[in-house]
């Protein structure tokens, strides 16, 4: 059987993960596959979930991702590089800065059907989607996610919190209920 758009993708991202800089390989990677973005984007809406990791080595994690405009993301950081490419629909990222214990609101960025952004190993964002249909997007950090300790942050007092999925479920917030969205 010929293998998949995505088992395709995957191995092309193991390549430029494993090349000398990872960034800029992965990058045009997406950029790349943004010419696919229909056959990717059906590829994500079969996943059996939202959140599906795909693949994840040292050197990246490839995870496909379904958002909807009824559900925003809690706030966590990644704690390493992310590039995220949206095939369908629009991904909202709502991004914060890190002041000492807190966390402040810097703005919020649209990442539009057919665009690629990076996030760097700082970034903190909460994430939910815009318009009538969920954003599909291949999301690939540069390192293994499941490996490293990383935090939420409470959506009032910034504080940092235990990142279990048990936390992280117990957080999902409505739009009309998350201040920066209004
Ligand atoms: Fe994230």
């Amino acid at each position: 059987m010929e293998p998949s758009i995505l088992e395709n993708f995957v191995e092309r991202a193991c390549s430029a993960a494993a090349c000398e800089n990872p960034t800029a390989a992965l990058r045009s990677l997406l950029e790349e596959s943004i010419s696919d973005k229909t056959a990717m984007a059906e590829a994500i809406a079969r996943q059996p979930d939202d959140e599906v990791l795909i693949f994840e080595n040292e050197t990246c994690s490839i995870w496909t991702c379904r958002y909807h405009s009824d559900v925003v993301l809690p706030p966590h950081e990644h704690l390493m590089t992310v590039h995220i490419a949206v095939y369908r629909g629009n991904e909202v990222e709502i991004l914060y800065h890190r002041d000492a214990d807190r966390l402040r609101h810097a703005k919020n960025r649209v990442v539009l059907e057919g665009e690629v952004v990076s996030l760097g190993p700082d970034a903190v964002h909460a994430v939910t989607a815009e318009g009538d249909m969920p954003s599909y997007a291949i999301h690939i950090y540069e390192g293994a996610t499941t490996q490293v300790t990383r935090s939420l942050f409470d959506w009032t007092s910034g504080g940092e919190i235990e990142f279990t999925m048990a936390n992280f479920h117990a957080m999902l917030r409505k739009p009309t209920d998350v201040e920066e969205l209004q």
